[in-house]
């Protein structure tokens, strides 16, 4: 039995003082559910702070949605993974697809980012995931392999490395694919990870898009999913710990 993760990407939104009191309301229900599940938020760079103080002592991990693949140098507005662990990140996010298309990052960029992570002794969460042309097209499984095989660093193991598919037409628009779909894309993950992460039977992978409190049970009961990136529904304390609360029971 794999323990559930259940992340909050809080993407471009709540930081100051918003940050703070989003942070105050997970963490005062994250008892509840913290013996069934693993809970992290991850917060816009500038509160990652101050998030990380208001969580200490909680169950409620922090990570960064992003890091720069070189661990210091002249690389004006980016951050090193060290400067996020500094600050009091566990996880960094690399590779999410609005990283993907805004700034144009490819699978090897992802993976030296993950490199980076790892290097930094944070977790990886790679995300992966098609856009709707290539699931019309058919081309789902062989994206997803292309980008497990190109966005997967040496080195990864069950311990430091999460998965989370996000299929790109699902992320932020109330549509998600089917049972049988998500049940057919982790199933696929699960094999072609075999070769890239150590004890790959033992790693997380997470659904992501529009996972909500509504549609949460029905997807985490899925095969293969091992919990949720939760986007929109992560910005109010009590949708977002709801979702735990059913991945938890
Ligand atoms: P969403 O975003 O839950 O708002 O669809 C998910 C994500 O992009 O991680």
């Amino acid at each position: 039995m794999i323990r559930p993760l259940i992340a909050g990407n809080w993407k471009m939104n709540a930081a100051g003082a918003d940050g703070r009191a989003l942070a105050e309301g997970v963490g005062a229900g994250a008892a509840e559910v913290a013996s069934a599940c693993d809970l992290l938020v991850c917060p816009p760079a500038v509160v990652l702070a101050a998030v990380a103080d208001v969580l200490a002592g909680s169950a409620v991990a922090v990570g960064g949605q992003d890091c720069h693949e070189a661990s210091s140098g002249a690389h004006t507005g980016d951050l090193a993974a060290a400067m996020l662990a500094e600050a009091g990140a566990s996880f960094v996010i690399v590779g999410h697809s609005e990283r993907r298309a805004d700034h144009g990052e490819s699978d090897g960029l992802v993976q030296a980012k993950a490199a980076a992570a790892h290097g930094a002794g944070l977790n990886a969460i790679i995300c992966i995931g098609e856009t709707e042309a290539q699931r019309d097209a058919g081309e789902t499984l062989g994206v997803l392999s292309g980008q497990i095989a190109g966005s997967i660093p040496e080195g990864a193991a069950a311990a430091n490395t999460v998965i989370a598919y996000e299929p790109v037409w699902a992320i932020g628009t109330g549509r998600t694919p089917t049972v049988d779909e998500v049940a057919a894309a982790h199933a696929h993950i699960r094999e072609q990870i075999e070769t890239k992460i150590a004890e790959a039977g033992e790693a997380r992978l997470l659904y992501g898009g529009s996972v909500n409190p509504k549609n949460a049970r029905e997807l985490l009961a899925v095969d293969n999913v091992n919990g949720a990136l939760v986007g929109g529904a992560s910005l109010e304390a009590a949708s977002f710990l709801e979702i735990a609360r059913q991945a938890a029971s």
